[in-house]
């Protein structure tokens, strides 16, 4: 039987040769590339500052770190999203305060947000959500008047645009993310993106084992520090694909298509919609079953997809419903009722750039037939 796969990276000639080539160099780590990689970064996300980790999660992590959210501090955030976006305020023992979710765009309900502040909050997480734009507008208004931090979580969201502005242009810094799921990969990777120099020296710095970022000796440690750091094979890979970015997002952007045209108007099935003023740029490719179907009938769906080869998710589960956090702080079914009924219903279907028309037809034609 064949196999349609839920993703799929489109790696080239031109990814793979460049592979080979920093591997005939004797700079595996922190050499030019690096460099090269941010530098190029940085310009395409029209950011200051852009600080090339190993992965969506650490860059996540060292931003919390960097914008001084410490033990106690709340960070408003989504629950309607991957578990990262969250994991990062527990690291430094913070909390998120989740808000639900607007039912159209998926992502935090701006409504919602200011009633959830208190004198212990010190930033709002947002996420763009499968590539959706969040409502920036409203979230960096919010923010200064309460003198909040702002992160942007785009790592779903590269080449998705807010009123004309990139997504990752928006919060004190954002991150994207690399992994082969992606709209673009580096196998895996992240990037933090800024323009304040402090947070970008406190990352370079904590990415690199806390070690100085100019002038500083390998075992001379001025704070704490991980080794988040980007090899780089991976920051050639990088390099390649950013070189192809816009042919990626067009690619992806056209099976996206391909998908709206034959699923329009599928009795059973609702379409997500990009939000008024937003471009949106395709992370996965989800459904929501219509309100009669249930969650288990969702589960029934995916499994007789999953017998016929066909891979699909059920992207996201919540967050607050995940065993982890019901069991650490006691969320429960129904704490956020809109994020808990869209996550009951959606579905990600088999979504990469080299996706064939024929095996799109027959995730649709399986789909409709079981709906
Ligand atoms: C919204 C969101 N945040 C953070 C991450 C974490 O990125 P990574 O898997 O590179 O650690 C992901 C990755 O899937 C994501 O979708």
């Amino acid at each position: 039987m064949k196999k349609i796969s839920l993703s799929s990276p489109d790696i080239t000639d031109v990814e793979r040769k460049a592979v080979m080539d920093v591997l005939k160099t004797q700079t595996l780590s922190l050499g030019p590339k690096l460099q090269e990689f941010e530098g190029r970064f940085a310009k395409f996300a029209k950011r200051k500052y852009a600080v090339a980790v190993n992965s969506g999660t650490s860059a996540l992590h060292l931003i919390v770190r960097a914008l001084g959210i410490r033990e106690g501090d709340e960070v408003i955030t989504t629950p309607f999203s991957f578990i990262a976006s969250s994991n990062c305020i527990l690291y430094e023992r913070a909390k998120p305060v989740f808000v639900d979710i607007d039912e159209e765009t998926l992502n935090i309900d701006v409504k919602k947000i200011e009633s959830k502040i208190t004198k212990k909050t010190k930033a709002i997480l947002a996420v763009d959500v499968f590539g959706n734009p969040a409502n920036w507008d409203a979230i960096l208004r919010i923010a200064k008047k309460h003198k909040l931090k702002v992160i942007e979580d785009s790592a779903e969201a590269l080449g998705s645009s807010y009123k004309g502005k990139p997504c990752g242009s928006f919060g004190d810094a954002a991150v994207f993310a690399f992994y082969p799921n992606k709209q673009m990969t580096t196998g895996e990777g992240g990037v933090i993106l800024t323009d304040d120099p402090k947070v970008e020296e406190a990352c370079r710095s904590m990415a690199n084992q806390g070690r100085k970022v100019k002038n500083g000796k390998w075992l001379e440690h001025i704070r704490l520090g991980y080794n988040y750091r980007l090899s780089e094979i991976e920051c050639v890979l990088g390099i390649a694909q950013l070189k192809r970015v816009n042919e990626l997002l067009r690619k992806r952007s056209r099976v996206a298509k391909m998908y709206d045209a034959k699923l329009k108007g599928v009795k059973g099935l609702e379409l997500l919609k990009a939000a008024k003023g937003t471009k949106k740029s395709f992370f996965v490719y989800v459904v929501k079953l219509s309100k009669q179907y249930s969650r288990t009938q969702r589960g029934n769906i995916i499994s007789r997809l999953a017998e016929q080869g066909i891979q699909c998710s059920t992207y996201f589960q919540t967050i607050h419903l995940q065993p982890f956090y019901r069991e650490a702080f006691g969320f429960k079914r129904g704490d956020f009722p809109i994020a808990e009924s869209v996550s009951d219903r959606t579905i990600a279907l088999p979504f990469y750039n080299n996706l064939k028309g024929k095996d799109l037809d027959t995730v649709v034609k399986a789909l409709k037939s079981l709906l």
